[in-house]
């Protein structure tokens, strides 16, 4: 794995939006798997500034709640479209029907999309347990598209999103992590110390299904962009 330190979120975001915009000018890269949470904000905010033109690309989502609707304003959709979709166009944006009526469907419907639109470029971020997506520990390698139990931590960490505990969602679609590994490349962003174990699992620890980050081990183009306090408990760096 790639490692670049970065002293803040700011740079970090700066860097991941170099990143993409190297992959449509080197590989001409028409498709991106985007991500939810706090992490990627920044990268968010610096396409927004830039003057690239995004209407040819196509973006796809890692996950979205279960039950939330495409107007919720807490759902993943309504996240996307607020800090990049509205602001700069794509062609297409998918993200998961939360409000699917049979998760079966819904599930093939978008291992169709994925496999119609093979990512270029994946943006990940992490939870502190490790997981990608909506990936928790446990999750099968080669899995595809899911509707998953979130466990208590990651309900724990994301219910500063809402109002109250009780209201997050406790289920959610996820691209597998098997779709993710397919990826050509694959760009994770994470910043402070909330992310220390989760990123000393990802790059130094056993490839294990614990950690499902450290599934990325044998990715071949992985870079990490992260700040010195989520990189502190590395041995070697
Ligand atoms: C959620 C998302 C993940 C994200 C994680 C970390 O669980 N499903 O894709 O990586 O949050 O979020 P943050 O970047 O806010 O720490």
């Amino acid at each position: 794995m790639n490692i670049i330190k970065v002293k803040d979120q700011a740079e970090g975001g700066k860097k991941a939006f170099e990143l993409i915009q190297s992959a449509m000018k080197e590989r001409n890269a028409k498709v991106l798997g985007l991500a939810t949470g706090s992490s990627p904000i920044t990268m968010y905010e610096e396409m927004v500034k830039s003057d690239v033109d995004f209407s040819d690309m196509v973006a796809i989502n890692l996950d979205e709640y279960v039950g939330l609707s495409e107007t919720d304003s807490q759902s993943y959709r309504v996240f996307m479209n607020e800090n990049l979709f509205n602001k700069k166009p794509f062609k297409n944006s998918y993200v998961p029907n939360g409000m699917a009526k049979n998760a079966e469907e819904e599930c093939e419907r978008y291992d169709s999309i994925i496999e119609e639109n093979p990512i270029d470029l994946q943006i990940l971020g992490i939870g502190t347990n490790g997981h990608i997506g909506f990936n928790e520990p446990g999750t099968p390698f080669d899995s595809l598209t899911r509707k998953v139990d979130l466990v208590e931590s990651t309900i724990e960490s994301n219910k500063r999103f809402f109002e109250k505990k009780e209201d997050v969602p406790t289920q959610a679609y996820s691209m597998g992590i098997g779709s993710i590994m397919k990826a050509k490349e694959i760009v994770l962003v994470a910043y402070g110390e909330s992310k220390v174990n989760a990123l000393k699992g990802m790059i130094e620890g056993e490839m294990t299904e614990d950690c499902p980050a450290s599934a990325l081990q044998k990715h071949p183009n992985v870079t990490v962009i992260a700040d010195e306090a989520a990189l502190a408990g590395l041995s070697s760096l």
